[in-house]
């Protein structure tokens, strides 16, 4: 039984952290998401909304044969792994501009616990421009976020902060 870990904020979860999700349970018998909880920084959704979230919307992805759960984690992400019996860790690379910062963690992972491997992986091209960054800044300044995010994030989001719909029409994603 391969375990992997797919660690990030998911605030919110976007298309693009689904494309990896189907694309690691290619490689692995089950993929853990693990919301990170950073006091640190004020998120969007709560660890709660996102685990919520998550849940729904992975209810409905193609998946095959493998078990995808939703849990949050504090602390070092190996201590996390080592506790949950992971094999690896999956990360998403959409460009040359996330692997800098990618290889330092996985480097870095490594060192902490050598058994640990960092797998990443490419999403779709339609999706290497997404990030929960973005797709925030967009959403609060009145644009389209449709196909950048399963419908329930974007409904969610419109709940959370009373913003009526986009002022701009999106191109395809
Ligand atoms: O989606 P993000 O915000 O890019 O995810 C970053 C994440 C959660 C993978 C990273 O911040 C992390 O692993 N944090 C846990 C703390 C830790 O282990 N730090 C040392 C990593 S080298």
């Amino acid at each position: 039984m391969r375990r992997a870990i797919y660690p990030g904020s998911f605030d919110p979860v976007t298309n693009g952290h689904l494309d990896i999700i189907q694309r690691g349970c290619k490689l692995f018998d089950e993929i853990i998401v693990a919301i990170l909880v950073n006091p640190e920084k004020t998120p969007f959704f709560s660890v709660e909304e996102r685990r919520e979230i998550l849940a729904e919307v992975l209810k409905d992805i193609e998946r095959g044969s493998c078990k995808v759960v939703v849990e949050s984690f504090e602390g070092l992400l190996v201590q996390y792994a080592a506790e949950r019996q992971a094999h690896a860790i999956v990360r998403g690379i959409r460009a040359i501009s996330d692997y800098e910062y990618e290889m330092q963690m996985a480097l870095m992972n490594r060192r902490l616990e050598p058994a640990l491997e960092t797998v990443f992986m490419m999403p779709a091209e339609a999706y290497s421009y997404v990030s929960s960054r973005l797709v925030k800044e967009v959403f609060h300044l009145g644009g389209s976020i449709g196909g950048l995010v399963p419908a329930i994030v974007e409904e969610r989001m419109r709940t959370k902060s009373q913003v009526p719909g986009p002022r701009s029409k999106a191109v395809n994603p």
